[in-house]
């Protein structure tokens, strides 16, 4: 059987200010197993980031459960929530996010730094050698990251983002800040890293990346659709009140 990474039931998400509230999410069901590539889609302001930052631990849901390889994380408190992240996830987003004052070597060093149990020298060296290698920049370790051209910036994100070894890559418009060659090439890795076994969930306009996915999610307004258009768990409240 196929290994269950994420598992989403009812998950909400409301941002309520003195005047309004608003509800990001209506209940997101999300089940993502190992080797998985799932894209999702939906129009500006679906909740796309909102899920991404949930899934993620950078926040967390006002309802619903949400287990992490069967460990439950929607109650944790920030900090211990950080832990679970620094081990678990690897992120990349559109703006590369690298620290201009570290060396690239350092940069995918440090997820590894902030460990809760401290990683010797040499095994934090062979893993940022090991990832500069997956991503072809192993002759860069020593630039700073203002010192390369962005599609090689990304390609150190990704390498800082799978260093960990995560169990769940999120990837947020990855190509948002590319030309098409740079992106198409990003995409190509991201697509090779899956077939390798990464599980990535990954938020995209593009239609074309979309469908390098193995599943396809859309989002509307804080709702997953499912083929046809329909709100799944609306769908299915009908079918079960239709006795089907
Ligand atoms: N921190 C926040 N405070 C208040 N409202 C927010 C916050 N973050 C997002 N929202 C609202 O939640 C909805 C979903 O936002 P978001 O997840 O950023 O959408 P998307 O990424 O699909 O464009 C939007 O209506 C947005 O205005
Ligand atoms: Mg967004």
């Amino acid at each position: 059987m196929q290994q269950q990474k994420i598992s989403m039931r009812g998950i909400t998400k409301v941002f309520a200010t003195d005047e309004m509230e608003t509800h990001a999410l209506r209940g997101i069901d999300l089940d993502i197993f190992a080797g998985d590539f799932v894209s999702i889609c939906g129009p500006s302001g679906c909740g796309k980031s909102t899920l991404l930052s949930l899934l993620g631990l950078l926040d967390m849901p006002t309802a619903g459960s949400y287990q992490i390889e069967g460990q439950e994380v929607s109650g944790l408190s920030l900090s211990e929530a950080a832990f679970i992240r620094n081990e678990k996830i690897g992120f990349i987003f559109q703006s590369f996010n690298l620290i201009d004052e570290l060396t690239v070597f350092d940069n995918i060093a440090l997820p590894l730094r902030y460990r809760r149990q401290s990683m010797a020298k040499a095994e934090i060296n062979d893993r940022v050698m090991a990832c500069l290698k997956t991503v072809d920049m192993s002759h860069r370790a020593g630039h700073r990251p203002n010192q390369l051209s962005g599609g090689q910036q990304q390609r150190i994100a990704i390498a800082r983002a799978l260093v960990g070894n995560p169990a769940l890559l999120l990837v947020d418009e990855p190509t948002g800040n590319l030309d098409s060659k740079n992106g198409d090439a990003v995409m190509d890795m991201l697509s090779e890293l899956n077939s390798n076994g990464t599980t990535l969930c990954m938020v995209t306009h593009d239609p074309r990346y979309a469908d390098m996915a193995s599943r396809k999610l859309h989002l509307l307004d804080g709702r997953i659709l499912d083929a046809d258009g329909t709100p799944v768990r609306q769908e299915a409240a009908l079918r079960q009140a239709a006795g089907q």
